[in-house]
């Protein structure tokens, strides 16, 4: 481990905003996260993939510390699941691309999410009708403050719809080192979306394993998503807003084509991406950012956007959304 100054955070957010770090330090273990705590006695900011990420400043004050811990195990082999701990530092997709070629079952649906391991609890990240906390089992992470290690099991981390205590009550306050997760020997496949069942009908497949339904999870999302290395993105710049029943009814009567999807409690999840496109702003480029013209809820920067760029769209969008629809879309991505 070692302190560096003056980093650009360029490579490491998926927008590809050219924000500057004073302190900056990468880690690589458990005793390099303590190594750090002792040397560095300021506020810390942790750094995973940085895919759910807006920087719109610098960073002068705080030390960005980029969680690389790596490594998958197996600690658990039982006879119809495994349990695997993996460093937060892994590559989201390629943990999925390792549980393809072990055989286990669980994660197919989430492939292609951009982003590490250690983020992937912290908002919950979900796809396709699966969420990160349908194969959570615990994690363990270091209280900043102290340098003490921690456990937090499924049950303490409060998920949610792309939710966690991390993005509340817990929030900036552990780095988390690894995740475990229990993943089957035996998978029941989740072709419950649509699009996935039509993609392997268009694939030909008729019986589909845990590796076609990845495939194709693979092809809808490069059909649909901007690819970061090409086009600066944070994937669902918002979260889909779950609105009450009887406000859902009075919008119907004016939106007749208003999309919507069913939840608990007499509520009902409208997916932003049509609000946005509604108002108009589908593939609209303002200066260098704007909305993806296959998903307009992917904020993109068309390159060299600023951060405050991209920030100014989304309150614009938050802006026209709210006077046509009467409903306050909040962003899924952090904002910093
Ligand atoms: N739609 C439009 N116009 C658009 C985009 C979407 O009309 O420009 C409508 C369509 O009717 C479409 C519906 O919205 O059928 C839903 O769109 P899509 O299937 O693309 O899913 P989403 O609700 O926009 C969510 C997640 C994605 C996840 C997909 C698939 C959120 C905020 N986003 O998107 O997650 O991959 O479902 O499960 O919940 C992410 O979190 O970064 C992310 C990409």
């Amino acid at each position: 481990m070692e302190f560096q100054n003056n980093v650009s955070l360029k490579s490491y957010n998926t927008f590809g905003l050219d924000a500057r770090a004073t302190h900056f330090a990468k880690v690589a273990s458990e005793s390099d996260v303590n190594a750090v705590l002792q040397q560095w006695s300021g506020p810390i900011r942790i750094l995973g993939g940085g895919s759910n990420l807006l920087l719109t400043r610098d960073f002068e004050d705080e030390l960005i510390l980029h969680n690389a811990i790596t490594g998958i195990e197996i600690i658990e082999d039982l006879a119809e699941e495994a349990h695997i701990r993996v460093g937060a530092g892994v590559v989201w997709h390629d943990l999925v691309l390792w549980s393809l070629t072990q055989n286990l079952g669980g994660l197919e649906n989430l492939s292609l999410i951009p982003g590490t391991v250690g983020a992937a609890p912290i908002q919950n990240i979900g796809a396709y009708g699966v969420e990160l906390k349908d194969v959570f089992v615990r994690l363990e992470a270091i209280r900043l403050s102290d340098g003490a290690p921690v456990i937090f099991h499924a049950t303490d981390c409060a998920f949610g719809y792309r939710d966690s205590i991390f993005k509340r009550s817990a929030k900036g306050q552990y780095c988390i080192t690894r995740v475990i997760l229990r993943l089957s020997k035996s998978p029941q496949i989740n072709i419950s979306y649509g699009a996935i069942r039509q993609t392997l009908a268009e694939m030909g497949i008729t019986q589909p394993g845990i590796r076609e339904v990845s495939e194709a999870v693979v092809r809808i999302r490069s059909s649909k998503l901007p690819d970061p290395t090409k086009i600066g993105n944070s994937g669902s710049f918002f979260k889909n807003p779950i609105i009450p029943q009887t406000q859902f009814e009075t919008l119907r009567e004016r939106f007749p084509n208003i999309v919507s999807y069913p939840q608990a409690e007499n509520r009902v999840k409208v997916p932003a991406g049509w609000l946005i496109e509604q108002c108009g702003w589908k593939g609209k480029r303002v200066g260098n950012t704007g909305c993806y013209a296959q998903q307009a809820l992917v904020l993109v920067n068309h390159g060299g956007a600023t951060g405050a760029e991209v920030k100014a769209h989304a309150e614009r969008i938050i802006e026209s959304v709210r006077a046509t629809f009467g409903i306050t879309l909040e962003p899924e991505v952090n904002i910093i």
